[in-house]
């Protein structure tokens, strides 16, 4: 018999990782969404509740990240049963955290759990996408694959994504610094100019090779030396106030990067363990600086993702 209820996490993420633009992301497990799933005899999804950091989105089904997410995920497996949502969100809104990925890769995973027969990982990728887009108006993968699968992630291919979790050296921390600010992950796209020059290209991408490089054979002056954006990073910054002393603060305590969570404003730096929490205070200077108080947290970025708790 499958279960009448389940309830999933899904972690945070980290979109981008400076030099994969829409297309690496790593989670940070941390902070999470919790979403419950309900078996209802009424046909279709319900949203019967959202609670925690942020309660201040869309109860309709078809305009909910999750509601998005599950629907898709019933007119595909056809169940005979529709689903009740209950959602307890740990991300804030509007934070570069992929919280809107979170939310419906928590839902699909909760929604799976009840089905006679769960699809894989692989397969609910698609439908979390369909629930992502509702939010941030474009389809992209960065936030959503590292939450549903864990770890760093790469992802190609947009239509059917290839997933592949890249090794991240043990030594390394990752810190976290959100202000308390909210920044549209649209508005931080619109702003972002449709061409780029192509010496800037071949930058970015010996960056992103390097960077996967040296993940892969534990090469942390490679990751120092590549990770850098130079395409998205300096267009958005000025949404951020006090981005480029939050930055240099990292950097002069020993980071190996540091760049914009996603679409901002949360700030994220690479780090060895020992010197994460020096790292950290000098990033919350940058933002107090400019009268911003911030939530802080420093974690491994282990490869778990998105799992049934209850
Ligand atoms: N990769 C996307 C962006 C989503 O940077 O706009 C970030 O969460």
């Amino acid at each position: 018999m499958s279960r009448q209820s389940a309830t999933a996490f899904a972690p945070a993420s980290i979109g981008n990782v400076a030099v994969g633009f829409d297309v690496l992301g790593h989670s940070f497990p941390a902070i999470g969404d919790r979403v419950r799933a309900t078996r209802t005899e009424r046909p279709g999804v319900t949203i019967s509740a959202i609670t925690g950091v942020t309660k201040e989105l869309p109860l309709t089904a078809e305009n909910n990240t999750a509601g998005r997410a599950v629907l898709g995920l019933l007119e595909t497996t056809q169940p005979g049963f529709g689903v009740e949502l209950t959602i307890e969100k740990g991300i804030p809104l509007g934070s570069g955290l992929g919280g809107s990925a979170a939310s419906a890769v928590a839902a699909v995973v909760a929604t799976n759990a009840l089905l006679p027969q769960p699809l894989t990982s692989q397969q609910l990728l698609s439908f979390a996408m369909q629930g992502e887009a509702v939010a941030s108006g474009a389809v992209h993968v960065d936030n959503i694959a590292p939450s549903l699968f864990g770890g760093l992630v790469l992802t190609v291919g947009i239509e059917r994504p290839n997933v592949r979790q890249i090794p991240v050296p043990p030594a390394i921390r990752c810190v976290l610094v959100h202000p308390h600010m909210e920044l549209p992950t649209r508005e931080a796209r619109q702003i972002l100019s449709r061409s780029v020059h192509l010496s800037t290209v071949i930058w970015q991408t010996a960056n992103l090779a390097g960077f996967l490089t040296g993940c892969f054979t534990d090469d942390l002056a490679l990751i120092r030396e590549s990770l850098q954006d130079v395409i998205i990073e300096p267009q958005r910054q000025s949404l951020i106030p006090g981005f480029e002393a939050v930055k240099r603060g990292a950097l002069e305590h020993g980071a190996l990067g540091c760049s914009i969570s996603g679409a901002g404003p949360t700030v994220f730096a690479w780090c060895e363990t020992d010197d994460a929490e020096r790292v950290r205070d000098a990033m919350v200077a940058g933002f107090t600086a400019q009268g911003l108080a911030c939530d802080t947290w420093i974690c491994a970025i282990d490869a778990v993702g998105a799992r049934v708790v209850d």
